[in-house]
């Protein structure tokens, strides 16, 4: 089944909304594999954000991300990448609809809560920079055929 990297970054940690966020996507339907609290390391950061890098906001991002703890998370479902994104809302705050977790949350662009993947292969590359394969639980439920 599809799987994604989704993490509450450290505004959204400070803010209480780890709770809120995890909230949205287990009432949608998908399923958590794998959970962290995690305070990232510079290198997990400049690996995380790398296509990002010699854009003018990649100094301001790494040091965003690194600032304090982040949940990281997987989460798995069918399409799980695609309407992950469209639950978190597009990443300019003025474009971010309510009814999204930043068009909901979030005022700038640069405090915007949540990552998530923007494809299969960074969810891939994203989910071995913050997992080990042993921490993510292989399991199902029932009620999935329901969902
Ligand atoms: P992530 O889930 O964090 O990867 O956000 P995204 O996929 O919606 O956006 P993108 O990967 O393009 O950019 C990564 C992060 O850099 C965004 O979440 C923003 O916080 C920040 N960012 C992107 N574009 C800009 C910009 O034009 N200006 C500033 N200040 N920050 C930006
Ligand atoms: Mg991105």
């Amino acid at each position: 089944m599809e799987k994604t990297f989704l993490m509450v970054k450290p505004d959204g940690v400070q803010r209480g909304l780890i709770g809120e966020i995890v909230k949205r996507f287990e009432q949608k339907g998908f399923q958590l594999v794998g959970s962290k609290l995690v305070h990232i390391t510079k290198e997990q950061a400049e690996l995380h954000y790398q296509e990002h890098k010699g854009k003018d906001f990649y100094e301001r991002l790494v040091n965003f991300i690194t600032s304090g703890p982040v949940f990281a998370m997987v989460w798995q479902g069918d399409q799980v990448i695609a309407l992950s994104r469209a639950m978190i809302g597009k990443t300019n705050s003025l474009e971010a609809a309510p009814g999204t977790i930043r068009g909901d949350y979030a005022i700038h662009t640069h405090l915007n809560l949540i990552h998530g993947s923007d494809s299969p292969q960074s969810a891939e590359r994203e989910i071995g920079n913050f997992f080990k394969p042993d921490e993510l639980v292989d399991y199902s439920k029932v009620i999935q055929q329901w969902i």
